[in-house]
């Protein structure tokens, strides 16, 4: 099969510019695809310190774009922790900003986020197209979530173009802007209907991508379903069940370059499934002493990483915190997000400070020992599209607690008598988004934990789940030869 020639944009990526499992996935599909044979480039915004991460980095093209004062830059370089090609889109008055590339340090969206992430789609547009003076054209386009939502609208123009796949990481951030933000960027006035990009006499740069690309995914299977009614869909559920035969659900996988407990640089003692008990108990002391909670091995350790946001279901924890207190556990929490949140949180750390552990903050090396060092992992999302914690807690022998939705369900198998017996169990498993349920499923965990060989089996067995991109990449290589010839057989 002839190599494909793969231009994936994104708002984030890891190492690059990371604030959660959009960049994971960002920073480690490109090059899983590549492994394969195929040639997928990279392109983003340049953030400050992008180019840290990069080598033999050049600038490339200067580009006057409508939207932009002065000239653009792209620069070229390779990601120097894998063998991929990244084009950064240099424009310092949009992206060189400290912090989130989203929001500003009070928490609020960035007022211009329409303007800067139309320009990145604008220069991402013109790049595709061949326009740019690039040694290198794509077939096809890989957009992913509302920051890229321009990206198929703009190519739809044109007669000549690559094809285009949207996948949406979460369909809660839709990038919604006014009418007047619409003029003000001078898009083609076709584009305001309700068959585009208009959503409720808003404009959606979410919906944009929804209507105008070739293809449609999205990260699980379950997710997939979910998407498609009123529930789950944000309002997007009548398009997304109109174009079901474009859509495709495929799980995320994981990087075990950099989440594997045999050689994560960032935990306090390595192990594998073979040593896990003794060393997994060193990475859980580090953990207890970094918070200054008491020291043991007995006392089992829950620990939660994630966005403080209601999607994590963080208020079912809070309204759970009662009752958990009075069991023999201890809880470590690392996150930023909602002020309400955090205040509830430290809250009732104050009120348990032997008990719980908390961090309000982004912390790269305490969420890598976080996932080695706790006993379980708890993720009680009201929705989660895939999510990764749970992917990683499974590797790192750290049983994970979840609520029955979205990738959570398609990841975890619930501990029942049968499934422990046929050994098939890796996780607890709940459905309905209660304090009771939520509790409940705890406690079924901890009391299996009392169980010692039981638990050690579970932990080895959850160990060796293969989640690796390696095994999931194919199927996007797959989903690209598909929509690649549905844009040839459309422009024929
Ligand atoms: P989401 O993308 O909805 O935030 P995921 O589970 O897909 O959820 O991915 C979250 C990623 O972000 C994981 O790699 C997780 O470790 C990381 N993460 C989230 N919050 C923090 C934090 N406060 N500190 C460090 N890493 C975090
Ligand atoms: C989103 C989702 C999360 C998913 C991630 C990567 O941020 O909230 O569930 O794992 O994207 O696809």
């Amino acid at each position: 099969m002839a190599a494909l020639r793969i231009l994936y944009a994104s708002s984030e990526a890891h190492p690059i510019m990371k604030t959660g499992g959009l960049a994971d996935v960002s920073g480690a599909l490109p090059s899983a695809i590549n492994q394969l044979g195929h040639d997928v480039r990279l392109i983003m915004p340049a953030y400050p310190n992008s180019l840290d991460h990069l080598s033999d980095v050049k600038e490339i093209v200067e580009l006057d774009l409508m939207g932009a004062e002065k000239s653009l830059k792209i620069i070229q370089g390779q990601l120097k922790i894998a063998n991929l090609t990244v084009y950064l889109i240099d424009y310092p008055e949009f992206f060189d900003r400290p912090g989130s590339p989203y929001i500003n340090q009070n928490g609020e969206d960035w007022a211009d986020n329409a303007q800067r992430f139309a320009l990145f789609s604008r220069a991402v547009s013109v790049i595709s197209l061949g326009l740019a003076n690039l040694d290198w054209t794509p077939e096809l386009v890989h957009c992913n979530d509302w920051q890229t939502g321009l990206i198929p609208a703009l190519l739809s123009l044109q007669s000549e173009r690559p094809a285009t796949l949207f996948t949406v990481h979460n369909l809660a951030y839709q990038g919604l802007f006014d009418r007047a933000t619409f003029e003000d960027l001078k898009l083609p006035n076709v584009f305001w209907s309700a068959d585009g990009l208009e959503f409720f006499d808003k404009m959606s740069y979410l919906k944009s991508g929804l209507v105008y690309s070739d293809k449609l995914s999205t990260v699980s299977p379950t997710y997939k379903e979910q998407i498609c009614t009123s529930e789950y869909g944000c309002g997007m559920e009548g398009i997304l069940s109109k174009r079901i035969d474009d859509l495709h659900g495929i799980l995320n996988g994981i990087d075990y370059s950099t989440w594997n407990p045999g050689s994560d640089p960032l935990i306090s003692k390595l192990y594998s499934s073979s040593n896990v008990t003794l060393n997994k108990l060193d990475n859980k002391k580090e953990l207890q002493r970094y918070f200054g909670l008491p020291l043991g091995g007995n006392t089992p350790l829950i620990g939660l990483v994630g966005r403080l946001v209601e999607q994590k279901g963080i208020d079912l924890l809070l309204a759970a915190m009662p009752e958990l207190m009075k069991l023999n556990v201890q809880i470590v929490l690392l996150g930023s997000g909602n002020k309400e949140f955090e205040t509830a949180l430290k809250r009732q750390q104050k009120k348990h400070i032997k008990k719980i552990g908390l961090k309000l903050a982004y912390d790269e090396r305490l969420a890598h020992l976080i996932e080695a060092g706790s006993d379980m992992f708890l993720m009680p999302s009201r929705f989660e599209p895939c999510g990764l914690n749970q992917m990683y807690s499974l590797r790192y022998g750290t049983i994970p607690i979840v609520r029955k939705t979205g990738g959570l369900a398609d990841t975890v198998i619930n501990v029942s008598k049968e499934r422990l017996e046929n050994e098939t169990a890796t996780g607890f498993v709940f459905k309905q988004l209660q304090t009771d349920s939520l509790l409940k499923t705890i406690k079924r965990a901890l009391n299996l934990y009392t169980n010692r060989s039981e638990w050690r089996k579970l932990m080895r067995r959850a160990m060796l789940v293969d989640n690796s991109w390696e095994k999931r990449a194919q199927q996007y290589v797959d989903l690209y030869q598909l929509t690649i010839k549905k844009n040839s057989a459309n422009s024929k």
